[in-house]
């Protein structure tokens, strides 16, 4: 089976057993931070995804956010956020997606975010474009911060590492959006919801298949610093390309 494929299959399954358990008995726990949560709900999530996988692409790794680890024989790595957006998901906020990330040779080439509760899906395939439900994206047009809707998300426990940042684009930007979900933040840049996206402190899990949906979309992704992203590197900056300086330059400003 063709990995793209196999992802979008697998989050559909995956997006339909999230939508049939929201408003159950979850068991919410805390993992350690204040604030980071996991449920049942999370591992099964997880669970399903490992095993179609390990299925369907036998000689693959996979590493996935609940440790659902397996080492494959092959190049091939699926990079796995089970529930992305717990806590919306545990307050029955309909922003929270599956994502699921096909990466070779350290080079990212599949993505697909589900948000199952929108009838959302995203995927984008390296050099072929991203789309939802099937439609071409493209990032926005709007050139200035100014006139831009942008995102940030943070751990309720690292907040004051954003605080800065979050009043000084505050000020700047058009509005300034905390949606709770950074596969799904990404992909609203994809869409051109939003012009710019950006967090500290993330894991490979919420970013691989965002990263490669705005990249496929017409979009630009960095580090906060307008340095080189690397999925494991915690820092994330994705815009639409025009206005990426001059956030570059907002949020270095705005400092520590
Ligand atoms: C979280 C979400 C949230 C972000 C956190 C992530 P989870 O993932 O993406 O938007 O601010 O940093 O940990 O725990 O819901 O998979
Ligand atoms: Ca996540
Ligand atoms: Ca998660």
């Amino acid at each position: 089976m063709d990995v793209l494929e196999g992802a979008i299959e697998t989050a559909r399954e995956a997006g339909a057993l999230l939508l049939e358990r929201a408003g159950g008995e979850l068991d919410v726990r805390e993992k350690g931070l204040r604030g980071d949560l996991v449920t049942e709900a999370d591992r099964a999530s997880e669970a399903l995804i490992v095993t179609r996988l390990q299925r369907d692409f036998p000689g693959s790794s996979i590493v996935a956010e609940e440790g659902g680890a397996h080492r494959g024989t092959g190049e091939g790595r699926w990079i796995v956020d089970p529930l992305d957006g717990t806590t919306n998901y545990a307050h029955g906020y309909p922003l929270y997606c599956v994502s699921i990330a096909y990466a070779r040779g350290g080079e990212l080439i599949a993505g697909v975010v589900y948000a199952p509760a929108l009838g959302e899906l995203y995927a984008a395939q390296r050099g072929a474009g991203a789309t939802r439900d099937g439609k071409r994206l493209r990032v926005s047009a709007v050139g200035r911060v100014a006139d831009a809707m942008v995102c940030t998300g943070f751990m309720p426990a690292r907040y004051e590492r954003n605080s800065s940042r979050f009043a000084a684009l505050s000020r700047k930007a058009q509005a300034v959006r905390r949606d709770g979900s950074a596969a799904l933040d990404l992909a609203f840049t994809a869409a051109g919801r939003f012009e710019a996206f950006w967090e500290f402190d993330l894991h490979e899990w919420d970013v691989a298949a965002g990263a490669l949906i705005v990249r496929e979309a017409g979009g630009t992704v960095t580090a906060i610093d307008g340095g080189r992203f690397e999925p494991i590197g915690g820092s994330i900056l994705a815009t639409n390309g025009f206005v990426h300086d001059e956030m570059v330059a907002a949020l270095s400003l705005a400092g520590d």
